[in-house]
């Protein structure tokens, strides 16, 4: 392997918090980076920083965020989320009357990963909620790999592990090793490459999100700003889901706390 020096590791860790937020060790990336130094015949770091910092290579600066993130997602991930939605209907309901007045929910799946959040939402939502209201979620991450992955929706037997059978009859087409996401739940979702350290581009709010397993890679300050952008595109008395070892302890402004990991926006 490729020897990372440690100036050379400060300089990739810099451009990788001042793009992503993320602030990760050097074991983590070292041998990625050597991976993709091999892979595009580059001759050194020097050169690869150079590629990347200037914006020469766009390519390789996608390849290089589809390396840096950690993408690990299943069907049904931290389930109690899923109950709670089942369960607390009639109070999201109470606290959020526009979704019953315009018979219409938004939710976002942001850190999306290769597409399981969003789809289980997908298929929790048309099991739970009136067959006539509109289900609309949108789904994003930063990595260009990953979401092409999450668009195919094309995944491996060993996720009839992950649910009840019933999901997968109801809702994947099987071919001989895979299953694939039928075409009228994929039509429920609009999945886009985006980063969330940029500012946020919604004319409109959102009933509910979930952002789950992404905050845990960014420090206090970096997540601090994110709950906060994400409570002024939640609509008021709309969820904020988080993943089950994150917290909002001190970055809690505004949001009441339901159970752990859920938070409720009160809009003030
Ligand atoms: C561990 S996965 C979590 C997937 C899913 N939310 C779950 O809990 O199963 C984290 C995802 O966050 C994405 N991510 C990391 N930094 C990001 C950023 N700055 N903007 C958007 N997505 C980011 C990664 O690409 C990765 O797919």
């Amino acid at each position: 392997m490729t020897q990372l020096n440690e100036l050379q590791f400060q300089k990739f860790r810099a451009l990788i918090f001042d793009n992503c937020g993320i602030q990760p060790k050097k074991e983590m990336i070292e041998g990625k980076l050597d991976k993709l130094l091999r892979k595009n015949n580059l001759s050194s770091y020097d050169e690869f920083y150079q590629l990347l910092s200037t914006g020469a290579n766009s390519v390789l600066w996608s390849e290089f965020i589809d390396e840096i993130t950690v993408h690990m997602s299943s069907f049904f991930r931290e389930n109690n989320h899923f109950e709670f939605m089942r369960s607390q209907l009639r109070l999201i309901f109470e606290k959020n009357p526009r979704i019953l007045k315009n018979n219409e929910i938004k939710l976002w799946s942001a850190g999306c990963s290769t597409g399981e959040e969003p789809y289980t939402l997908a298929m929790v939502l048309k099991e739970w909620l009136p067959q006539d209201m509109t289900i609309k979620i949108l789904a994003t991450d930063i990595s260009k790999r990953t979401m092409a992955s999450a668009q195919r929706g094309i995944y491996p037997a060993t996720i009839k592990k992950e649910m009840d059978p019933y999901y997968l009859m109801q809702y994947f087409n099987r071919s001989e090793e895979d299953y694939e996401i039928k075409p009228e739940l994929k039509a429920l979702i609009t999945f886009r490459l985006f980063n969330l350290m940029d500012s946020f581009p919604f004319q409109d709010t959102f009933d509910i999100i979930f952002c789950r397993n992404v905050m845990i890679y960014f420090n206090a300050e970096i997540q601090q700003k994110l709950v906060q952008k994400f409570r002024a595109v939640l609509t008021m008395g709309g969820l904020l889901f988080i993943g089950h070892s994150e917290s909002l302890l001190n970055k809690q402004n505004g949001f009441q706390y339901m159970q752990p990991t859920v938070y409720l926006n009160q809009g003030k």
